[in-house]
This record gives structure tokens, C-alpha cells and sequence, in this order.
């Protein structure tokens, strides 16, 4: 098979190839497709032929995208969706969350996908129920106790940069019954294939490092050819699907993905390696450095690749003030709130992603006044440590 350089430029891409066969998927805009016959037509609407009927239930350039990301994470099979929260949504829904159901979920993740299960999920019946999924044990009690459809982890989580042991986590929650779903948005394919490892579902925000470039907002969820059958189901109906003109964006991003992650990875050790020395800093989380708990899991469960781009810190003086400091007061790094773009971006975690939260439940988890996240871009490292060194300069005023 070819590696994943390879793979990323052309998977997806000429199939199935016409008689002139364009370089690249055009984007299609088409809503409606012709069949050569009404019997035809008959046998795509019923799925015992392949082909395009409605851009709502299949399109060209969508697929090929969802082709691409299936190779990438060596997946039978994907479905794109309009948002990286479409597909935590759709994924959650095709492993069997509905009313009377239980899912089990990590505590640590994205503040949206905490929502979603916690207000929306939770009011229509879904029993919810968060657990550490650092703590084996606590997992399989809880899976145990709720018999769960499914359990739902981030590969690395968001903001605190901690590990799921897919392998392990797969097994329990097989052994219970439950299906695993994996948010892999911080690690990508190029650090690691949780469907290698027994995940069920894998998740991605396309509109992240698989778009790179910050002008993409996309999901994708990679799985089996059956369960992408369902995923097919429900998305015909709730309609979150992607639309060409992304697919399109999103499938050149991803060409480079491998490359721009070499970059973003060791950009990233080394912005956080000169983080963990600096005076006005308590705490660095990040997966890289022998400081952080589950270091020797990062080295198995990335592959060696690195350990992504994402890095969390804690400032000395945790206060809101200080933060937004630091926030105001950089130049290059851009105070945006999204990550995984060829640029460097900041967050101030309490107001963006996790804003959503109690601050109750935000202080337990560890999401202080004082913790910023960064995504590390793939510009030149020195100018990156350059414009940290002045803007924490500015923070300890
Ligand atoms: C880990 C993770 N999952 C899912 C999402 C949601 O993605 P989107 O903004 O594309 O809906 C995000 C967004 O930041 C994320 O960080």
C-alpha cells in the first residue's frame, strides 16, 4: 500500500475515471442527476446500484473527498458532514444514542460535544454519563453500570492535551456492548488510525488540520461499509450534509497533510519545550514532553510521528486579565477562535471552546483562568518563540 504522502495526494481523486479523466474532482454543483433510465434511476434510489440521484444523498466531489480521509485512516468507508459537530452528532446517532439509551463519554473534550451530550442529547432521553478516560477502571464501571451504545473519546483531547488508550478503551467498551466512537481531530490520520486500534467510528473537525487553511468548515466520520449505511440513513433525513464547493477545499487541504503535520509537530515541541522554561509560565501540557503523564502512551499511540501540534499552557498569574494580556498583546499568532491552520492561533479557553460549561464543572476539569491554548502553524519556529516571548513579556505586567 502507499504510504501516507502518497496516499494523501491522490486517494480519492479519478474514480471512476470517464474516457478525459481531470486531474482533480471538479466540484459539481448539481442537485439532481440523470440516470441513463427510469429503471435505472429505480435501482439507485433502491441502493442496488451505485450512482447520483440527489445532492442531499450522494455527490461527486463529496465522495471523492470522503474516498480520501477512508484511505487515509485505512476505513472501508466515510461520510462527510456539514461541521466537525455534524459528525460527532451523526456518529453518535448511527452507534444507537436515542431515548432510553446510555452514552458514556470523556469528560475531557471539545465544550460543543459536552453540550450537545449534556443539554441537547441528555433532553431527549439519552442517559449521559462523563467519565476520566485516563482511569481505566473508572471507564469500565461506568460501562458496566450503563450498559452504554456507545462510548466517546478524543484521541487527544481539547484543551488539555490528554490521551485515550483506544486499544484498551476498545475492549471495554466492546466487552460491554458499546460501540467506540473516537474524535481524532487533534491527531489526524498522520499520528495515528484509531480504526487500526478496534474504534468503531472516527471523527474528525475537516474543518481543522484536514482543511488547514481556515477556510473550510467540514466533518467526516470513517467506518464500516455498514455502519456508513446508517450514517447515510440518517443524514438523508436530517440533511448535514457537506456541501461540493467545501468537499472540494477540504480534498486539496488534506493533499498536504502529512507535510504541513511534520511541520506543525515539530513546531510544536519546540514552542513547548521553551514554554515549560519560561518565567511567567506554571504549566505546559503537552503530549511531547517527558513532563506530561502519559508521555511513553504519546510515543506508542502516535506512532512516532510526533505529538501534534496543539499545546496548552498555564499562565503564573492565572487571572482573566492576565490572559487576555497576552491574547491582546501578540502580533504574529492570531487570537482566532479555531485550531490546525497553517497559522498560528491563540484561545483563551474559558471564553471560546469550553465556554459553554459550568465554571463549576470547568475548574474541575482543570480549565483555569490562566490556561491558553495554542495551535502551533507551520510558520518559521523562531518567529513563532518571538512573538510568545514578547506577548508573555507583556502578560507578567
Ligand atoms: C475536537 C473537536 N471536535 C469537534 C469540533 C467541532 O468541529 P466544527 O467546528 O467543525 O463543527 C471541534 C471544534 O473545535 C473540535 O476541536
Amino acid at each position: 500500500m502507499p504510504s501516507i504522502y502518497t496516499q494523501a495526494v491522490h486517494a480519492g481523486e479519478r474514480t471512476p475515471a470517464p474516457a478525459e479523466t481531470p486531474v482533480t474532482t471538479p466540484i459539481y454543483h448539481a442537485v439532481g442527476y440523470l440516470e441513463p433510465s427510469a429503471a435505472r434511476m429505480e435501482a439507485v434510489f433502491a441502493g442496488e446500484q451505485a450512482g447520483y440521484v440527489y445532492r442531499r444523498y450522494e455527490s461527486p466531489t463529496v465522495d471523492a473527498f470522503e474516498r480520501a480521509v477512508a484511505a487515509l485512516e485505512g476505513g472501508e468507508a466515510a461520510f462527510a458532514t456539514a461541521s466537525g459537530m455534524a459528525a460527532v452528532h451523526a456518529a453518535l446517532l448511527a452507534a444507537g444514542a436515542r431515548a432510553g439509551r446510555a452514552v458514556v463519554a470523556a469528560q475531557d473534550c471539545y465544550g460543543a460535544t459536552y453540550s450537545l451530550l449534556s443539554t441537547l442529547m441528555a433532553e431527549q432521553g439519552v442517559a449521559v454519563a462523563f467519565v476520566d478516560v485516563t482511569d481505566l477502571p473508572q471507564v469500565q464501571a461506568a460501562l458496566v453500570e450503563h450498559r452504554p451504545a456507545a462510548l466517546l473519546v478524543e484521541t487527544i483531547s481539547n484543551p488539555l492535551l490528554k490521551l485515550a488508550d483506544i486499544a484498551a478503551l476498545a475492549e471495554l467498551a466492546h466487552a460491554a456492548g458499546a460501540a467506540l466512537i473516537v474524535d481524532s481531530t487533534f491527531a489526524t490520520p498522520f499520528l495515528c488510525q484509531p480504526l487500526s486500534l478496534g474504534a468503531d467510528y472516527v471523527v474528525h473537525s475537516a474543518s481543522k488540520y484536514i482543511g488547514g487553511h481556515g477556510d473550510v468548515l467540514a466533518g467526516v466520520v470513517v467506518t464500516s461499509n455498514a455502519n456508513r449505511q446508517r450514517l447515510f440513513a440518517l443524514e438523508k433525513l436530517i440533511g448535514a450534509v457537506l456541501a461540493p464547493e467545501v468537499a472540494w477545499l477540504a480534498l486539496r487541504g488534506l493533499k498536504t497533510l502529512p507535510l504541513r503535520m511534520e511541520r506543525h509537530c515539530a513546531n510544536a515541541l519546540h514552542v513547548a519545550t521553551w514554554l515549560a522554561e519560561h518565567p511567567a509560565v506554571a504549566r505546559v501540557h503537552y503530549p511531547g514532553l517527558p513532563s506530561h503523564p502519559q508521555h511513553d502512551l504519546a510515543a506508542r499511540l502516535l506512532g512516532g510521528r510526533g505529538f501534534g501540534g496543539m499545546i496548552a499552557f498555564e499562565l503564573r498569574d492565572a487571572t482573566q486579565t492576565a490572559a487576555f494580556h497576552f491574547l491582546d498583546a501578540l502580533k504574529l499568532i492570531l487570537p482566532a477562535t479555531t485550531l490546525g491552520d497553517v497559522y498560528s492561533l491563540a484561545l483563551y479557553p474559558v471564553m471560546a471552546s469550553h465556554r459553554a460549561l459550568p465554571p463549576a464543572e470547568r475548574a474541575r476539569l482543570g480549565i483555569g483562568d490562566g490556561l491558553l491554548r495554542l495551535s502551533i502553524g507551520i510558520e518559521d519556529v523562531a518567529d513563532i518563540v518571538a512573538d510568545l516571548a514578547q506577548a508573555l513579556g507583556s502578560s507578567e505586567q
